[in-house]
C-alpha cells in the first residue's frame, strides 16, 4: 500500500496546466465501443480508473493500449457482451458500458456494480432509460441480462439528472435509428464532451448541456483522434491548495466557465481570481474567510466531487461554514479525519458546519473515497507537521500524479510506500 508524505506550511506557488477529465475520459472510453474503427484518445490522464476500464474493453474483445499519454482502442473485435464479474466491481463506471455494447451487440449483461463509500450507487435511473428504448431486462442474483433486440429510439424521461444514465442512454441510443429525446438529462459539461466525441465519430447527439438531449441514430460510427475536456474538478482542487497555503496559483489549459460556482466561493473566502480564456490566476488572502452556505446540486449547482476539497479548505477559514451534500448520502466521512488533524466540524446528517480554528496538526490519516482523501491532503498541505495520507491508490483512480504537481508547486509531499 501507499501513501503520500506531507509536510505542511509550504505555500502553493507557481504554474500547472490542469489533466484532462477522468468523468469525461471514461464515458468516452465506453463510447469509442460504438465506433467500428480506431481510436485515439489525446492527453488522457495516467488514472487507475482509466486503466481499469482499459482492462473491461479489453476483456470485451477490443485493443487498448496507453503509451505516450495517448490510449489507443480498437473495437473491430468487440464481440463479448458479458461484462467481467471483478471487473466490474472494480469500477462503478463499467455501468456506463451498458449502453454502447447494446448499440453494438443488441445484447449485454452485466453484474450490479455495487455500492461505494459515498453511496449505495443505485442504477435504476439507467435500467429505466433503456427499458424506455425497448431493452428487456432480466435482474436475478446480482446479474442483470439486457435484450436489446426490439430496441427502438424513444422519449426517456429521468426522474433525477442522472450523469450516468443520461450517457448510457446517449450511446444506447447513438446507433439506433429514429430520434431519440431525453428529458432531464444532467447538463454536466462532461456530457457535452461525451456528445462532441460521439459527433466525432459521425454521430448525431445535440442538446447536451441543456435538459432536454436529441440522439438521431445512424448507421455507423468510425474511430476519430479526440481530446477530452480539462478535469475541472482536478483543476479545482488545485485552486483549493493555492487556497488553504495563502498561496497562488496560474493554472492553464482550464475552462473557467465550467469552474464558476468553485471560483464563487473561493472568492466569497477573499481569494482574489483571474480568469481568461483557458487561465485561472489565483492569489490567497493570509487568512481566508469562511464562506457563509455551500451546497452541492447537479450542475450547474455546485459540484458535489468539489465538496470534500471545500470542507477541507474552510476547517482553517476565519467563521462559521455550512456544507449540505445534497447529491451522496454518504459523502462526509472525511470529517473523522479532518477532526483527528484538529478541525471543529460538526455534523447532522448530510450537513457538516464548520468552525474555522487557525491552525491544523498533523496526523496519521487515511483516504476513505477519491476526493475524501484529496481533501486530506489538502489540509495537510496547511497543517504544521507531518501527516501521513494512507491509500494513496483511492486518489490515484482520479489525479494524475497528485503528488508529483503539488511538489512542482512547491509542496513538501511524498508518495512512500507502507507495510
Ligand atoms: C458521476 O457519477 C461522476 N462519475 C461522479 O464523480 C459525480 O460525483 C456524479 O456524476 C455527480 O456529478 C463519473 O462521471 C465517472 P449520478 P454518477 O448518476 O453518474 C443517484 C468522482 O469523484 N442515482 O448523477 O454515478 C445516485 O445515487 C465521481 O469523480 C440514482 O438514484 O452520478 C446519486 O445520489 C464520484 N439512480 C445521484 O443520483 C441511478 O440510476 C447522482 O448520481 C443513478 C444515480
Amino acid at each position: 500500500m501507499e501513501g503520500f508524505q506531507v509536510m505542511g506550511g509550504e505555500k502553493i506557488k507557481g504554474e500547472a496546466k490542469a489533466q484532462r477529465a477522468k468523468n469525461a475520459v471514461l464515458p468516452i472510453l465506453a463510447a469509442a465501443l460504438l465506433a467500428d474503427g480506431d481510436t485515439v484518445i489525446r492527453q488522457c490522464p495516467d488514472i487507475r480508473d482509466a486503466h481499469a476500464m482499459a482492462e473491461i474493453l479489453q476483456k470485451l474483445g477490443c485493443a487498448c493500449v496507453y503509451a505516450d499519454g495517448e490510449m489507443r482502442i480498437s473495437s473491430q473485435g468487440l464481440k463479448n457482451w458479458v461484462m467481467p464479474d471483478d471487473l466490474s466491481k472494480q469500477i462503478r463506471s463499467s455501468i456506463f458500458l451498458l449502453g454502447p455494447i447494446l448499440g453494438r451487440l443488441r445484447r449485454a449483461t452485466v453484474t450490479y456494480p455495487g455500492g461505494c463509500e459515498i453511496g449505495l450507487r443505485p442504477i435504476d435511473l439507467h435500467l429505466k432509460g433503456l427499458k424506455a428504448l425497448g431493452v428487456k431486462i432480466l435482474e436475478e442474483g446480482g446479474v442483470i441480462r439486457c435484450d436489446g433486440g426490439s430496441m427502438r429510439a424513444g422519449d426517456v424521461y429521468f426522474d433525477y439528472p442522472s450523469v450516468g444514465a443520461t450517457e448510457n442512454v446517449i450511446m444506447a441510443a447513438a446507433l439506433l435509428p429514429g430520434l431519440t429525446t431525453v428529458h432531464n438529462a444532467a447538463r454536466e459539461p462532461e456530457i457535452v464532451d461525451l456528445q462532441d466525441f460521439i459527433n466525432a465519430m459521425g454521430g448525431r447527439v445535440r442538446g447536451a448541456g441543456t435538459q432536454v438531449i436529441e440522439i438521431e441514430g445512424v448507421n455507423a460510427l468510425r474511430g476519430c483522434v479526440y481530446t477530452p475536456i480539462p478535469d475541472r474538478i482536478a483543476a479545482g482542487t488545485l485552486l483549493c491548495a493555492a487556497a488553504v497555503t495563502g498561496g497562488e496559483i496560474c493554472l492553464r489549459g482550464v475552462h473557467p466557465w465550467d469552474l464558476i460556482p468553485v471560483c464563487d466561493k473561493l472568492r466569497e473566502m477573499g481569494c482574489r481570481i483571474h480568469e481568461e480564456k483557458e487561465k485561472i490566476a489565483l492569489w490567497a488572502p493570509r487568512r481566508l474567510k469562511a464562506f457563509s452556505r455551500l451546497q452541492t446540486q447537479p450542475h450547474p449547482g455546485f459540484p458535489t466531487d468539489m465538496q470534500a476539497q471545500m470542507l477541507a479548505v474552510s476547517c482553517v477559514a476565519e467563521g462559521t461554514s455550512v456544507i449540505v451534500e445534497n447529491v451522496f448520502e454518504n459523502r462526509l466521512s472525511h470529517v473523522a479525519d479532518l477532526c483527528r488533524m484538529g478541525a471543529d466540524i460538526r455534523v447532522n446528517g448530510c450537513t457538516a458546519v464548520v468552525q474555522g480554528v487557525e491552525k491544523l496538526n498533523g496526523a496519521k490519516v487515511a483516504a476513505r473515497d477519491l476526493r475524501g482523501g484529496a481533501a486530506l491532503v489538502l489540509a495537510a498541505l496547511a497543517a504544521q507537521g507531518e501527516t501521513l495520507v494512507e491509500r494513496a491508490a483511492l486518489i490515484d483512480r482520479g489525479y494524475d500524479h497528485l503528488e508529483r504537481t503539488l511538489s512542482f508547486l512547491g509542496a513538501r509531499i511524498l508518495r512512500v510506500k507502507l507495510l
